[in-house]
């Protein structure tokens, strides 16, 4: 089945057992899970119950679409992503994307874990992502142009609203949360970088590297979903500091930036 038609067969087992209309919608990052602890009147979905849907196979992504409220705001949380790393067709990654479009979601916030290569950067910043590099070199929206939803030619230009980076600023500030801007690279992982290839992506303006979003992003803007991506910096990039990379450390820092993660989106979606 083409992404369309598996995304609305999905969409349509997720409405039968939507609780209430949702506008906005995030994803979850490895380790960014417990975000959805904080919602109310929840509902979930577990997407092994879901016919059709990629089993999930990474340690800190548990697969649930969530119904809920953040501070009465009605809110669609995905838990676990489907990666290209995985061994997934690129397209497929953006799966949930689509079924958010079906389920009338107009805001989306991504958020991924990533290694900071920027210097001023810190383990546990959160990072308001500005704009991407796509190092993975694979776009989802190459092949047929379905009718009916995004231009052959998608324009880039905002692929991360200003206006939701406003907010996140401006939320930020008023909470005392300290969050970075910077250029986000798309990687396939599922190796970490060398760090040869770390610096290069330095000198080419990266401040972040993930194995994830970029395609999410381009398949959003071109369905005509606001993006807002934040990055939670869970390690600094190989070579910066020296130290060695794995993903506990992605998972265990994940967990620390829990509390001010949460307060920061809770604000974004009270106002966007
Ligand atoms: N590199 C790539 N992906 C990542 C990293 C990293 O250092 N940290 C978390 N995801």
């Amino acid at each position: 089945m083409e992404l369309p038609e598996l995304s609305k067969s999905l969409a349509d087992q997720i409405k039968k057992r939507q609780p209430f209309p949702v506008k906005s919608a995030i994803i979850l990052g490895s380790g960014l899970g417990d975000f959805a602890d904080s919602l109310e009147e929840t509902v979930i979905i577990p997407t092994s119950e879901l016919d059709g849907y990629p089993a999930t196979s990474v340690v800190g992504h548990s697969g649930r679409v969530i119904f809920g409220k953040s501070d009465g705001k009605p809110v669609l949380a995905f838990q676990g992503r489907i990666h290209f790393y995985e061994g997934h067709d690129i397209k497929l990654t953006t799966l949930p994307v689509w079924i958010m479009k079906h389920l009338g979601v107009e805001t989306v916030i991504l958020t991924n874990a990533a290694g900071g290569l920027n210097r001023q950067f810190k383990v546990g910043d959160l990072m308001i992502i500005s704009d991407h590099l796509n190092f993975m070199f694979r776009n989802p929206l190459i092949g047929k142009n379905p009718e009916g939803f995004g231009p052959r030619f998608p324009d880039m230009s905002d692929a991360y609203a200003k206006r939701l980076q406003g907010i996140a600023n401006e939320v930020a500030l008023d909470q005392k949360i300290k969050v970075q801007t910077g250029i986000y690279l798309g990687l396939t992982g599922p190796s970490y970088e060398t760090p040869a290839e770390i610096e290069m992506f330095r000198r080419l303006g990266a401040d972040a590297v993930g194995m994830s979003t970029v395609p999410e992003v381009i398949q959003a803007v071109w369905l005509g979903i606001e993006v807002l991506g934040i990055s939670c910096i869970t390690n600094m990039a190989a070579g910066i500091t020296g130290e060695k990379l794995s993903h506990d450390e992605v998972t265990e820092t994940g967990k620390l930036v829990q509390k001010k993660f949460t307060r920061l989106i809770k604000g974004i979606l009270q106002k966007c």
